[in-house]
């Protein structure tokens, strides 16, 4: 078990650099349209402020090449300022002696939240001396920056080897959720799998076909998986990668005598019709485009949702960013929301569609991370938190 920041004593005073991830999904014009990973790190900031810590915070923002004032993360510190007045600073860099000056002027139970750590490009190289310039700005370091925890950056991995460190609550939550949910899951146990591509997923669904009692395909790598069954499929979105990879899977999944369940029906249209006139169909063939899951569909995946005792979610089940497309993933996440299973959801398109759906919080656990939850779903190792010191040393 990782050491937390429960673990620490004697904090009051000390200078904590607390690596968050503060990468808000951001609209065309720049504006924030989700602020939930902001929310979820308050619990964080205000038990280190309440022991008096002088918390340096270090996010990125984007993916920016260099400096670029539109992924500032000076919006941040006005959001953070309206939580705990009085008590915020920005800098306007990540290192060196401007920085140091005011770190040096914070007092005891104070913020100062760094530039965008991402508009040096040493950050994402893992650069040593980089890390060393931020391991110098404080005594102890905080990783709770779980969506970015799958990548080996300066701020996520270099610097935690140099100074003494501990994870933070949403770190903790996150792993503690989900690791349990697959290693104890409560059953049946059914895994919703959608999405674009079925090979960023396999080992995924592979890992969670070891604890599942069923796993349910849709989305567009659910065309895949029709073509390794012997299917037509039309015009619709597949490569030979994918279903080879999708062979692979339904190969293994009936070795493991697991049920695997694919769309029974969709919502297609003609790649020859400009206005893209939509139709449900059981067999997709000639022309046909299959964009969502159809109603049969829809009904056979409610019924396993309704029996299952656990739920966990990864991937749109259509193209839900087109109103002709979203019914199939609004309707199961109204179901999972309204189950009585314990559910858990997580990729970025999926809990953006989940809040389209107004079901947000009729879900038991809403994961921060894209790739990282992924990667946990997979049974695979997180550098940013590997890095972190075990609880009894
Ligand atoms: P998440 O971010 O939740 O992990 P992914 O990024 O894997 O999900 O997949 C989301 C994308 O998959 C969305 O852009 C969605 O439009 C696309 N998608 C899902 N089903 C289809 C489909 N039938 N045809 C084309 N695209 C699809
Ligand atoms: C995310 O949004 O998934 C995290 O903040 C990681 O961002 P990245 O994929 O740009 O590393
Ligand atoms: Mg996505």
């Amino acid at each position: 078990m990782k050491r937390s920041i429960r673990d620490l004593v004697n904090i009051e005073g000390k200078k904590i650099l607390l690596r968050a991830d503060f990468n808000l999904p951001m609209n065309k014009v720049g504006r924030f349209t989700d602020t939930t990973r902001l929310v979820n790190e308050l619990p964080t900031i205000r038990f280190l402020v309440e022991r008096g810590a002088k918390v340096i915070i270090c996010s990125h923002l984007g993916r920016p090449k260099g400096f670029d004032f539109r992924l500032s993360l000076w919006p941040i510190s006005l959001m953070l300022m309206k939580y705990f007045p009085g008590k915020v600073q920005f800098a306007h860099k990540v290192v060196g002696d401007e920085v140091k000056l005011q770190v040096d002027s914070l007092s005891n139970g104070s913020i100062l939240l760094l530039e965008n750590v991402r508009f040096y490009k040493e950050e994402t190289e893992n650069d040593p001396n980089f890390a060393k310039q931020l391991a110098s700005l404080a005594d102890i370091y905080v990783n709770d920056a779980f969506g970015v925890a799958h990548r080996k950056h300066a701020s996520t991995y270099g610097v935690a080897r140099l100074l003494p460190n501990a994870i933070g609550f949403l770190v903790e939550n996150e792993i503690n959720i989900i690791t349990n949910a697959l290693e104890n899951p409560k059953s049946p146990f059914v895994a919703i799998f959608g999405g674009a591509k079925v090979e960023d997923k396999i080992d995924a669904i592979l890992n969670i076909l070891k604890t599942a009692d069923s796993v349910l395909i849709g989305g567009a790598m659910a065309y895949s998986f029709m073509m390794a069954r012997g299917q037509t499929i039309g015009r619709s979105f597949s490569s030979m990668e994918s279903v080879k990879t999708a062979e692979e899977i339904l190969n293994q999944a009936q070795a493991a005598g697991k049920k695997l369940l694919l769309p029974v029906d969709h919502v297609a249209y003609d790649y020859a019709d400009k206005k893209q006139r939509t139709f449900v169909t059981e067999t997709l063939s000639g022309e046909m485009v299959g964009s969502d899951i159809g109603p049969k569909t829809i009904k056979m995946f409610e019924k396993e949702i309704d029996e299952a005792k656990q739920v966990i979610w990864n991937g749109p089940l259509g193209k839900y960013e087109d109103d002709k497309f979203k019914k199939g993933t609004f309707e199961i996440a109204k179901a999972i929301g309204h189950s009585n299973a314990y559910s858990i959801v997580g990729g970025g398109d999926s809990v953006s569609a989940v809040k389209q759906a107004r079901c947000l919080n009729l879900i038991n656990h809403v994961s921060t991370g894209g790739g990282a939850t992924l990667k946990l779903l997979e049974g695979a190792e997180l550098p940013g938190i590997e890095v972190i010191q075990e609880k009894y040393i």
